[in-house]
């Protein structure tokens, strides 16, 4: 039985939909820290040229592919014509499952955070080390663990909350939350961006994001700013076709997916001013970090060191929170979409039985990460089969294998198989002329490929870390 597909009621209910999964966590706590190490204003000049050339016509073939095809990931390149491919789209769906498992329960520990400077800041900055370990069921003093049932609470509700969202809908849903969460999320920005730089000290974190330091930029820098780009676009995850399937054929995609480019990494960007000047201006340029520790334990210090910290952290705190949502709903929905369209089943049972499912097999990752030592296993060419915590082997699987694989699964597909020609012309279909055919379809032919096999090349066989 044929369904009548979903579609944005607007052009702009799509652009914020697809900003909202594009800002996400890593936007705000790993954008900075990784903007610090390569040099300040040297990658952030790096990171726009990648965003440019790579993942523009990387997220523009998802969107065409999604487009053409009317239909989920792993069922699209058999809509095209080309079932061979299908494995392409598996792998981007096993990555939006494996994702949304941790999602939710990092959804979670920053919803636990929002509480937390509300009513519990005091505790918070008595030991901010202490307090994020208590959150994870891990007492630094005593070296007891217990079963961190509260977190686990907090990121029920945080699936919760994304469950309904999915429920009532791509336009009754998706695309209402984010017509108020994305201009929400743009206020938070503007006014920490202006607490941040007006501390007294931030300006030498300012001047550090402005001039260039191109000593710091190496291939290290250059390959970790590559897999960012990435992961910050969302792309390789599913989320850009399901997103673009839903796009009425008269929209432009060659606008949309620049529109789409800007803000994510304008958000970045603005990310990078909040916190480098913030951390330059209380705890030193020694304290900058990256990831959740730095979001949750060295953050706490910046609160703490700043007039109206409590304030100011909470507002931090719900700016996460808007990031992880709207990122969320849209790997929720890359996976409902799937199981819905491919065996007919009703968006409301399975989105539901989808989040329980998720959410508990992710109650493995909070667990994992300080109460209980529990292990998973991953494989390079360098160490060979290793156990790594629960929690890192989840984040190695999905950023160092399947989100790579993913996207370039779909750069071989669109330029050699169905054509970057085929690409160009879904995205003139809406009677406007795509202006730069010639350099999107030489750079998914070649350049977008050839960084995505240098991607997975540097993870498996050097076993490096590159997010
Ligand atoms: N673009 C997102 C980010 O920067 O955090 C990546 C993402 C993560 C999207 C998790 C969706 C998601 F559920």
């Amino acid at each position: 039985m044929e369904q009548k597909r979903a579609q944005w009621g607007s052009r702009l209910g799509f652009i914020l939909a697809a900003t909202g999964s594009a800002v996400g966590l890593g936007n705000i706590w790993k954008f900075p820290g990784k903007a610090y190490e390569g040099g300040g204003g040297a990658y952030l000049i790096l990171y726009v040229a990648i965003v440019l050339l790579i993942g523009m016509p990387c997220m523009l073939s998802e969107l065409a592919i999604g487009r053409a095809s009317q239909s989920n990931m792993v069922d699209s390149f058999k809509r095209l014509g080309h079932k061979k491919f299908t494995w392409t789209g598996w792998v981007g769906w096993v990555a939006a499952v494996v994702i949304a498992c941790f999602y939710f329960h990092v959804g979670g520990w920053v919803l636990r955070y929002v509480y937390a400077y509300l009513a519990e800041s005091k505790e918070v900055y008595a030991d901010p080390l202490g307090f994020f370990y208590g959150a994870l069921g891990y007492d630094s003093v005593t070296g007891a663990s217990r079963f961190p049932w509260e977190t686990i609470l907090f990121a029920f509700l945080f699936t919760a909350a994304c469950a309904y969202i999915i429920i009532r809908g791509v336009k009754g849903g998706i695309e209402k939350f984010n017509k108020v969460g994305m201009p929400a999320l743009f206020v938070l920005l503007i006014i920490l961006l202006v607490r941040s730089v007006t501390l007294h000290g931030a300006l030498e974190g300012v001047m550090y994001m402005l001039k260039p330091d191109f000593s710091k930029i190496n291939g290290h820098t250059l390959l970790s700013a590559l897999s960012q780009a990435f992961y910050s676009l969302s792309i390789g995850m599913s989320i850009m076709v399901t997103y673009g399937s839903y796009l009425p054929k008269e929209d432009d995609l060659e606008k949309n997916t620049l529109v789409v480019c800007v803000m994510d990494t304008l958000v970045a960007i603005i990310a990078g001013f909040i916190v480098i000047p913030a951390v330059f201006a209380t705890l030193g340029s020694e304290s900058v970090g990256k990831g959740g520790g730095f979001a949750f334990v060295s953050l706490a210090g910046v609160f703490r060191e700043m007039s109206g910290g409590v304030i100011f952290g909470f507002l931090f705190y719900l700016l996460l929170l808007f990031a992880a949502l709207s990122s969320c709903i849209s790997i929720i929905e890359s996976v409902v979409a799937f199981l819905t369209e491919r065996f007919g089943w009703n968006r409301t049972k399975t989105t539901l039985v989808s989040c329980i499912i998720l959410f508990l097999a992710g109650c493995l990752y909070t667990c994992s990460q300080a109460a209980f030592d529990i292990k998973g296993i991953w494989f390079d060419f360098v160490n060979g089969i290793t156990h790594p915590a629960f929690c890192d082997a989840m984040e190695f699987v999905t950023d160092r294998l399947l989100i790579p694989l993913c996207s370039l699964g779909c750069c071989i597909f669109v330029g050699w198989v169905w054509k970057p020609e085929s690409a160009v012309a879904e995205a003139e279909r809406c009677g406007k002329k795509f202006r730069m055919a010639k350099a999107y379809s030489f750079l998914i032919k070649y350049v977008a490929p050839a960084a995505i096999i240098l991607i997975l090349a540097v993870s498996l066989f050097t076993g490096t870390t590159l997010s």
